[in-house]
This record gives structure tokens, sequence and C-alpha cells, in this order.
């Protein structure tokens, strides 16, 4: 025991100095700050709200976007800035700039992406007052890479940009908006149901021990599920689409319910596993029936927290099949919302508008766990989920068959 906890930590400190030397910290120069408006002339533009410095302001992206730089989509100051040409910001993805930059922006939650610690201790010793320091990340909360930048000073961030719906800049993977009308008012006779053949689909490439992989193999003594991806195997299935290409969603649109299941189930954590269903005019089956209320078109989705037991979802999915008038009521929405995946996320143009605002106060992030917390954002979800999937064993049975499978 005592020489396996040796050779792990000698093993562990092998690969911190592997890691060093391929990858050394970056040795920031200090900056020096700018002048700021006195308190005076502070406190008089708090009182004009209207007040925006008309300088142009610096955004810096500081590490890569998954391994890459310029990030995706934002390769030019013209494609950052395209849904509003007129506001006077500029990016870089220079280092060397970070002193003349008024927002430094972090992409987290993929590993190879992650700042050294080192870095980061100089930046927050040298950062200037004005400059907001901001965290991206579109990964959920239980994401090892998001729980793996708890090395990050307390009150190192100002601003967030994240999917939850609280952040300062939130990054929606969709929305529903209002139909304009007339639109909205012509009726629609288009028969949902019509041209699928098949029951229900998921397609998975990440088999981890997950609410969602006990309550589909749960799922599956009850109802068929074509399981697509890596996974399928796991299930002993083995259907054959490559993930993403056209062919996978040409007959994705040939079923009649698709199980949107997050790998965690976090307060706002909605992915496109849930927006391209609703494109591919599908009805998503969900999780956590509490995060998708806020979040998704009303009437749109069916939560597996619908339904008393495991047994039940199954039983009302067969009975939607066969009452084609009830299965395309999960599509009434659609006379009045549209819905829309977001492929980028947009926040250059609320950033940059925020960058000019003089009257904002300054914003500091103590406790990155107190604007978004695991226990209170996703176990508790993740509990009662849980605790849906082992009732519904015991339903079946009479008793739990923790112990038998
Ligand atoms: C607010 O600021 C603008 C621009 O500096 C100025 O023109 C305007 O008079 C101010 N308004 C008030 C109510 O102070
Ligand atoms: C505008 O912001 C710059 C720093 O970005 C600052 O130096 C300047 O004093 C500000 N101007 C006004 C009018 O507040
Ligand atoms: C913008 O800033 C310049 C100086 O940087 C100043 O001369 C000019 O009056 C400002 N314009 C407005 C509309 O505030
Ligand atoms: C944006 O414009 C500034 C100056 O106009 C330039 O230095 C910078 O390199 C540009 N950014 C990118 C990503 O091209
Ligand atoms: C089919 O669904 C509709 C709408 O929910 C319902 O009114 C009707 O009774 C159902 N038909 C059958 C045969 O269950
Ligand atoms: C009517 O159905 C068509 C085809 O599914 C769809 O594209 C369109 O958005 C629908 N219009 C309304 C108003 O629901
Ligand atoms: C940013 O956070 C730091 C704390 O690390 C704080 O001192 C500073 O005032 C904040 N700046 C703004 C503009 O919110
Ligand atoms: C996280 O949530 C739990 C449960 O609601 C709470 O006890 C804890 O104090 C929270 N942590 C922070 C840092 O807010």
């Amino acid at each position: 025991m005592i020489l396996i906890t040796v050779l792990a930590s000698v093993l562990m400190s092998m690969k911190v100095i592997y890691e060093r030397v391929l990858y050394p910290a970056r040795l920031l120069s200090p900056w020096q700050c700018k002048p700021r408006p006195t308190n005076v002339e502070r406190s008089r533009k708090t009182a004009n709200v209207s007040h925006e410095n008309n300088s142009t302001k610096l955004i810096l992206f500081y590490n890569t976007w998954f391994g890459r730089k310029p990030w995706w989509g934002m390769d030019s100051n013209e494609s950052f800035l395209a849904g509003c040409p007129s506001m006077k910001c500029r990016i870089t993805y220079d280092v060397d700039d970070i002193g003349q930059s008024d927002a430094v922006i972090f992409h987290l939650g993929y590993k190879g992406d992650t700042p050294r610690w080192e870095e980061i201790q100089q930046i927050h010793k040298y950062r200037c007052s004005y400059q907001r320091i901001a965290i991206l990340t579109q990964e959920s909360l239980l994401h090892p890479d998001i729980a793996d930048i708890s090395f990050i000073p307390k009150g190192f961030f100002n601003w967030t940009l994240t999917f939850k719906r609280t952040s300062d800049f939130p990054l929606p993977y969709g929305h529903f908006f209002p139909l304009q009308l007339p639109a909205a008012s012509t009726s629609n006779d288009t028969n949902y149901a019509e041209g699928k053949d098949k029951l229900v689909a998921w397609a998975v490439s990440n088999c981890g021990p997950q609410t969602r992989g006990i309550y589909v193999k749960e799922l599956l003594k009850h109802i068929q599920v074509d399981v697509y991806g890596k996974c399928g195997s796991v299930y002993g299935q083995n259907n054959k689409c490559s993930r993403g290409s056209q062919e996978c969603v040409e007959l994705f649109k040939t079923y009649k319910f698709y199980l949107s299941f997050e790998n965690a189930a976090c307060t706002d954590y909605v992915t496109e596993k849930f927006w391209n269903t609703l494109d591919w005019r599908v009805v998503p089956v969900v999780l956590a029936k509490d995060i998708y209320i806020p979040i998704a078109p009303p009437g749109s989705f069916i939560s597996v927290q619908d339904f008393p037991s495991v047994k039940a979802l199954a039983l009302y999915l067969q009975y939607l099949d066969k009452n084609d008038t009830a299965y395309n009521q999960y599509f009434q929405w659609r006379r009045k919302f549209g819905s829309q995946r977001k492929h980028m996320p947009q926040f250059a143009c609320h950033i940059c508008k925020a960058l000019h605002e003089e009257h904002l106060q300054p914003k500091v992030y103590h406790e990155l766990d107190s604007f978004w917390n695991r226990t209170s954002d996703c176990e508790s979800h993740e509990r009662s989920l849980r605790k849906l999937i082992m009732e519904s064993k015991k339903g079946r049975w009479g008793y739990s068959t923790r112990f038998f499978d």
C-alpha cells in the first residue's frame, strides 16, 4: 500500500516535471496600468448612467480554444464584431498585449487549454483594477477538466461567460423566440409522425458511469432503444452511422423520439443534444425536468421525471407511437415559436458594450462555487434521477435488484 502511494507520487512528480519541460510557464513582464478617472470624476459618471467611454477597447484571448488559436469563428476583428461592426473593440491573441487589454478571456474546460499555475499567479499579481478577467466555458460543472481549474486563486475572475443563465454573458447552446405574426397565425396541419418508422434513438460516445447510462439500461428492459456511437456495444448493439454526418441526421429524423440525455444534469446545462433534436422535428426525451422548463419551448419535450417509473415512460412512448394526435401535440409550440441552435457563442457585442460602460461597478467572483455549485446545481438533480431509477427497479421486482445486476 505504502509502496503504491510512493510510486504514484513519484510518477505524478515525473509527470509534472515532464509537462514543465515540455510546456514551460510563460514569464510575463509586469505592466503599467493606465491612469484612471479620479473618484470625483467617477462618482459624477455614476450619476450619469448613459455615460460611455468612447475609446477603443482591447480584448485578449489569452489561451487556446480546444487547442487552437485563433478561436473558432473569431479569427479577425471583423468576424468577431460581425453582429455590431460599429462598436469600438479590437481583439488580440498576442499574450504580450496583456498590459493594454481591457478584458482578458480564458477558455477553460479542455485540459490542453488550461494555463500554467505560474502564469495565473503572475497575471493576478500584475493585473490592473480596471482589467476584466473572464472565464469562458460551455462544459458542465461535472466535467473533469472543469474540476481541474480549482487551482485558480479565489477572486481571479471578474466576469463569467458560461451556459448558466446567471452568467455576466450567458452562452446558451440554443434559444427559442416568438414567431412574427401572421406567420404564427397560419394553421399547420403537418403530421409530424409521418415518415417515422422507428421509435427511440440515442447516440452516445462517452460511456462513463453516468446516470443517463443507468436509465437507458433500465429502459431497454421495456422498449427498443437504438443506441448509436462508440457506446453502442455497451448495450450489445452495433448500429452504424458516423458521428455528426448528414447520414446520421437523416436517420435520426426517421425516429419519433431521441434521448437528449446530457452527460450531467446541471442547472441550465442544455446542449446541442436538445436543440438538434428540435431541428430534426423529433421529440426530445430529457432527464431533469426543472432544468428544461425555463429554457425549452413550452410543450416541446418529455421528461423522464414526468413518470413514476422507467416502465411508465416506456409505455407512454409506445402509446404516443400509436396515437398521432397525441404525438403531434409535442409540436404545437411551433405555431407560436421558432427555435435555433447556436453554433458559435455570441457575446462580442455585449462584452464590447459593457467594456464601454464607465458606470459599471467592479465585480469579483471571490468564490466561483457561489456562482456555480456542484452540490446545488448538479448533485440535487442527479440524486432525484437515481432515486427514480432505484424505485423503478423495486417496483418491477417487488424488491431492489441492486445486489443482483
Ligand atoms: C450625461 O453625459 C453626457 C455625455 O457626457 C452629457 O452630454 C449629459 O449632459 C449628461 N447628462 C446628465 C443628466 O448629467
Ligand atoms: C476611457 O477609458 C480609458 C482606458 O480604457 C481611460 O484611460 C480614459 O480615461 C477613459 N475616458 C473617460 C472619458 O472616462
Ligand atoms: C471621445 O473622446 C475624445 C478624446 O479621446 C474626445 O475629444 C471626444 O469629445 C469624445 N467624444 C464623445 C462623443 O464623448
Ligand atoms: C485587430 O486590430 C488590431 C489593430 O487594428 C490589430 O493589431 C490586431 O492584430 C487585429 N486582430 C486580429 C485578430 O487580427
Ligand atoms: C389520442 O390522443 C388524443 C389527444 O391526446 C386523445 O384525445 C384521444 O383520445 C387519443 N386516442 C386514443 C385512441 O387513445
Ligand atoms: C408548418 O410546417 C412546416 C413543415 O414542417 C414548417 O417548416 C413550418 O415552420 C410550420 N409553420 C408553422 C407556422 O407552424
Ligand atoms: C476585477 O477583480 C479584481 C480582484 O481580483 C478587483 O480588484 C477589480 O476591481 C475587478 N475589476 C473590475 C473592473 O471589476
Ligand atoms: C454550494 O451549495 C451548497 C448546498 O446548497 C451550500 O451548502 C454551499 O455553501 C455552497 N457553496 C458555496 C461556495 O456557495
